[in-house]
């Protein structure tokens, strides 16, 4: 095998309560990518179609990751990426992820599977932190494993994975502005009261209970963030007006997706998702900004070829 194409997912990261740590995987966005092997050693970014993205490894999220495993493995091949971009850059989403996990995923099958999901995951970190400016996990990870993964170290870097409900569905709105992860980082407070953390992580606990034994009840009381929240919030124009309408529709619970501008909620069913989705695009819609919307069920595979 010499090629493959593969579907690299969107994904949610943060998830309230969870920031920097907790992930899940979507199944309805994604990028598609094609990996080749060729006999010039060394990684060539080929094609790129759907956004305009630089063509150089060195500058690239998928160059990036796929250098920093081509260095490690020191293959006696070289590799071509192409890269078919769905999910928009600094949508809130996970576009550098897909971008990072792809490559290396598509590497590490044309190379017989040398190394770990955890392992890929310590590589496409690098390409992470080339968009974002800090190392982090939490979308990678869900990327790679599927369905919700808690990155519970980065150094060494341990990821565990939590189950998803059967029933759970995401819906989510991506107002098309764009909020780059390293200002929404940069807004944050370095510091938190010792209030703030007692609530964050008795939610956080909570929630992944919830997760591991289907209560949809507490996932729905658990769905908060009262750290990250209440600042990244003012970087998205009607955030507040979104996540009412989604919990008086029916919504568990919600959140900025990842650094924004996507607001995510979950709810329990197909339904009730699809009319959480009919009450965001009744206030967007009298915005004047433009925007979509998804619904996705968790998807439990992740990145996979196609
Ligand atoms: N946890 C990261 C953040 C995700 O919120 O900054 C960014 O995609």
């Amino acid at each position: 095998m010499n090629e493959i194409k593969l579907f690299s997912p969107a994904t949610v990261a943060n998830v309230a309560c969870g920031f920097d740590v907790l992930g899940f995987c979507l199944d309805s966005v994604g990028d598609e990518m094609v990996i080749r092997k060729i006999d010039k050693k060394g990684i060539y970014i080929t094609k790129i179609e759907g956004f305009d993205l630089p063509y150089e490894a060195e500058l690239n999220v998928a160059g990036v990751s796929a250098l920093a495993m081509y260095e490690a493995a020191k293959p006696d091949c070289g590799f071509e990426i192409e890269i078919y971009k769905n999910i928009k850059p600094g949508s809130g989403i996970g576009s550098s992820a897909a971008s990072a996990v792809g490559s290396v995923f598509g590497m590490n099958e044309l190379l017989g599977s040398p190394y770990t999901k955890t392992q890929l995951t310590e590589f496409a970190v690098k390409g992470e932190a080339l968009a974002s400016k800090c190392e982090h996990a939490d979308n990678l990870a869900p990327a790679l494993f599927g369905g919700f993964t808690l990155v519970k170290s980065m150094t060494p870097l341990e990821i565990l994975e939590i189950p998803s409900p059967d029933d759970l569905f995401a819906t989510i709105i991506h107002p098309q502005i764009e909020v780059k992860t390293s200002e929404a980082r940069a807004i944050l407070p370095k510091e938190v009261s010792l209030t703030n953390a007692i609530t964050q992580w008795a939610n956080f606990g909570s929630l992944i209970h919830a997760l591991h034994t289907s209560d949809y009840s507490l996932i729905q009381k658990s769905l908060h963030d009262v750290i990250v929240e209440p600042f990244r919030s003012q970087l998205i124009p009607h955030y507040n007006d979104v996540k009412t309408a989604a919990l008086k529709a029916g919504a568990l619970g919600g959140g900025i997706s990842g650094s924004g501008p996507s607001i995510f909620t979950l709810s329990k069913g197909i339904e009730s998702a699809k009319k959480v989705a009919d009450s965001m695009n009744d206030v967007y819609s009298k915005t004047g900004i433009a925007f979509d919307i998804h619904i996705s069920k968790i998807n439990t595979e992740g990145v996979k070829i196609i």
